[in-house]
């Protein structure tokens, strides 16, 4: 598993090793910064073992000495974590299926039930090797980055919004796949597109989205930590949560092959709506989550609609 942002942090410890004997031993750090939370006792084992090396199961009576600049970014961290920001946003990144990403409060934290729905399109044999995809609001790039890395041969596309946003997708490409890592990022905007009548160039095979989907009344329910950290216009959908899937089917004529497929994460009580909405393909599905939610919506073989 390739975790490059790990690999940096350890190198700018060759220089201090643990054994420095002007530093405090990890076990006692912890046990001195667990006293300020009972609930973060696990972010805590996992910033140590980050920073450190020491696996987090092993830190509480760990005798290896941490150098003080380390003490010092872990008790920054800690803090931030303490405030309620995500351990993602603190670290700085997110593992998804087989990689890690970086990640910051510019885009979305990929969610488990996203590597579910990706996890379920590659094991359904969805995906052919030379396939042409679009990934609408990549986000970080998990989901283009890693459909590319599972079909090298595939022409991979991705759309969001945002330059910043695709900024930080692209990154995460080139340390993933590297410099050539062959998909095509666009700033487009879903919702625009949608409405004008521009023609466009070519037309996919498959299209994957996990586009903002929560609708006002949930976005006051959110979790603090999520409403007060994570971008509003990754998680933001209109009134009801709709509007990207309003406008993924209007411009679906001019995106999609006949014959194309569609896949689409959704919000747990959006199934019948986004049925609804998508009923002109061949064969329309709803699938379940681990938790048994109905949480994606697979079209298979568009066949046109007027
Ligand atoms: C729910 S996040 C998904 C991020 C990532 N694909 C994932 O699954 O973790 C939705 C993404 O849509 C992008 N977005 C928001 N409005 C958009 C628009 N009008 N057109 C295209 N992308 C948009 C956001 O910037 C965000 O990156």
């Amino acid at each position: 598993m390739k975790n490059y942002i790990n690999g940096a942090m350890q190198k700018n410890w060759k220089n201090t090793p643990l054994t420095n004997k002007k530093g405090i031993s990890a076990g006692r750090v912890f046990r001195i910064l667990r006293r300020f939370s009972n609930t973060h006792i696990l972010s805590l084992r996992r910033l140590i073992e980050d920073i450190t090396g020491i696996n987090r199961y092993q830190i509480q009576f760990s005798e290896k000495k941490i150098p003080l600049t380390a003490i010092t970014r872990i008790i920054y961290r800690y803090l931030q974590i303490l405030s309620g920001k995500p351990y993602a946003y603190v670290v700085k990144k997110k593992e998804f299926i087989d990689n890690y990403f970086f990640v910051n409060s510019r885009v979305l934290i990929p969610r488990p039930e996203t590597e579910e729905l990706i996890q379920n399109i590659i094991s359904g044999g969805y995906i052919n090797s030379l396939d042409r995809i679009l990934d609408i609001g990549t986000g970080c790039g998990n989901i283009a980055v890693t459909i590319k890395s599972k079909y090298p041969g595939a022409e991979v596309h991705a759309w969001d919004k945002y330059s910043n946003v695709l900024n930080i997708a692209e990154k995460n490409a080139v340390h993933i796949l590297g410099k050539n890592h062959g998909i095509c990022f666009s700033k487009i905007d879903i919702i625009d597109f949608a409405k004008n009548d521009a023609s466009w160039p070519c037309v996919f095979d498959v299209i994957i989205s996990n586009p903002p989907y929560i609708g006002a009344g949930e976005f006051a329910c959110l979790e603090k930590s999520v409403r007060n950290h994570e971008p509003r216009t990754a998680l933001y959908g209109g009134v009801l949560g709709m509007d990207f899937y309003i406008s993924i089917k209007n411009a679906v004529p001019r995106l999609l092959k006949h014959g194309g497929k569609l896949f689409l994460e959704i919000g747990h009580t959006q199934h019948t709506a986004v049925a609804g909405l998508f009923n002109f393909f061949e064969s329309n599905c709803i699938i379940l989550d681990s938790y048994s939610k109905k949480r994606f919506f697979f079209g298979l073989n568009y066949a046109g609609y007027a």
